[in-house]
């Protein structure tokens, strides 16, 4: 690790070649500023680990500077001790109220400065481990789920399948009956296995393969695949196609999975005897393809969690159906590698609609 670098914001040449002795018999490097403007500059451009700012200071005053260092997401990392005359804690109290860290008085003590500087360091250097910890654990943990579920995809379909032979044989009603739960049960663990391999896939950032697609056809296609499931459910299906001429760079393997668990889970959480209706048309510079229908819709606390993991809406209606409440992560995932956006439009009780918008022209990879 490189020596620690201080940057000392100060308009008086004095109070600076002071602080920056006193930096230096401490260890660590420093670089300097006249002012606000002069800070901002070289913050942006290179990197410290402290910055010690003067308040009253020509063309921009401490105060200014650091708003803005509070208002960039990158200089807000960086601990800001204040210098202040001994008599002015209004100004402390406010700087450390915008987020200053500490403050020195002037004149400056040698033992205060050595001892705020470097348990503020100190601290930062913890931070920084801290950081750096989680993000490992957080890499391992998601390694760790990609394994167990592939692991699982085997014997899983080891189960289903040998459940299938069982049904094959016609042994008689009760073994029929454990072999039809048994196969039910091993689909419902592979749907779950499938969507954490594929949220994980798709959040490690895989490379997606964009290809010229005729809307109307791509989802004709889709529509084709749930016709039974809303028939048995006697849901009416139905569908407004975009024009012949539009077509879209789209994966089209993955954004099969978003129009797929989008009716799916209309059909899935409206009663017998609704309406499901899949439209897409072009609006301004965008396209936008909608799923609606008038089933349970969905309680306003739950729509802004809606696309989180493992998220479900938690009325008795919502509950009666079976999922992991992974399609709806994957769905947002997959848009937003279109560069696309969701949203969701619901009323409890009344229905609900989800409408994905895609710009007109995705970037080919
Ligand atoms: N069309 C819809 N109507 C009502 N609720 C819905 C609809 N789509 C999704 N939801 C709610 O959002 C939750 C999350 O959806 P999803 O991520 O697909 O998970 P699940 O596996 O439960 O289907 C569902 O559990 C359901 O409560
Ligand atoms: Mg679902």
């Amino acid at each position: 690790m490189g020596q620690e670098v201080i940057l000392i914001v100060d308009d008086n040449p004095a109070n600076r070649d002071m602080l920056a002795r006193r930096i230096q018999q401490l260890g660590y490097e420093y670089d300097e500023a006249e002012n606000g403007i002069q800070a901002l500059e070289k913050l942006r451009e290179n990197s410290y680990d402290l910055v010690l700012l003067d308040i009253m200071m020509p063309l921009m005053n401490g105060f200014e500077t650091l708003e803005k260092i509070m208002d960039d997401s990158d200089l807000r990392q960086i601990p800001v001790i204040i210098i202040s005359a001994i008599d002015d804690m209004t100004s402390v109290v406010k700087c450390i109220e915008m987020g200053a860290e500490d403050y020195l008085p002037k004149p400056f003590n040698a033992i205060l400065l050595k001892a705020r500087i470097s348990s503020l360091l100190e601290k930062r250097r913890l931070r920084d481990a801290e950081i750096q910890r989680l993000t490992e654990l957080n890499a391992m943990k998601d390694q760790f789920v990609r394994t167990v579920s592939h692991d699982l995809r085997n014997p899983i379909t080891i189960i289903r399948g040998y459940a299938d032979v069982i049904l094959d044989l016609n042994a008689g009603s009760d073994v029929d009956d454990f072999a039809q739960r048994i196969r039910r049960s091993a689909d419902r663990m592979l749907e779950l296995v499938n969507d954490l391999l594929d949220l994980a896939k798709i959040e490690s950032g895989i490379e997606m393969n964009f290809a010229p697609t005729p809307l109307a056809y791509f989802l004709g296609l889709q529509m084709g695949e749930f016709d039974l499931m809303a028939r048995n459910k006697n849901i009416t299906l139905s569908y407004e196609a975009p024009p012949d001429s539009l077509t879209l760079q789209l994966d089209a393997q993955r954004f099969t999975q978003v129009i797929h668990n989008l009716l799916s889970n209309a059909i899935k959480y409206t009663p017998p005897g609704g309406r499901v209706l899949l439209t897409a048309f072009e609006e301004n510079d965008a396209v936008i393809i909608q799923v609606s229908d008038n089933g349970l819709g969905i309680p306003d606390e739950d729509i802004p969690f809606l696309f989180d993991k493992f998220y479900r809406v938690d009325t008795d209606e919502h509950k009666v159906e079976k999922g992991s409440g992974l399609g709806l992560s994957i769905v947002k995932a997959i848009v937003e590698a279109h560069d696309g956006k969701i949203g969701v439009e619901s009323r409890l009780g009344e229905g609900s609609t989800f409408y994905v918008s895609l710009p007109l022209q995705v970037p080919v990879n």
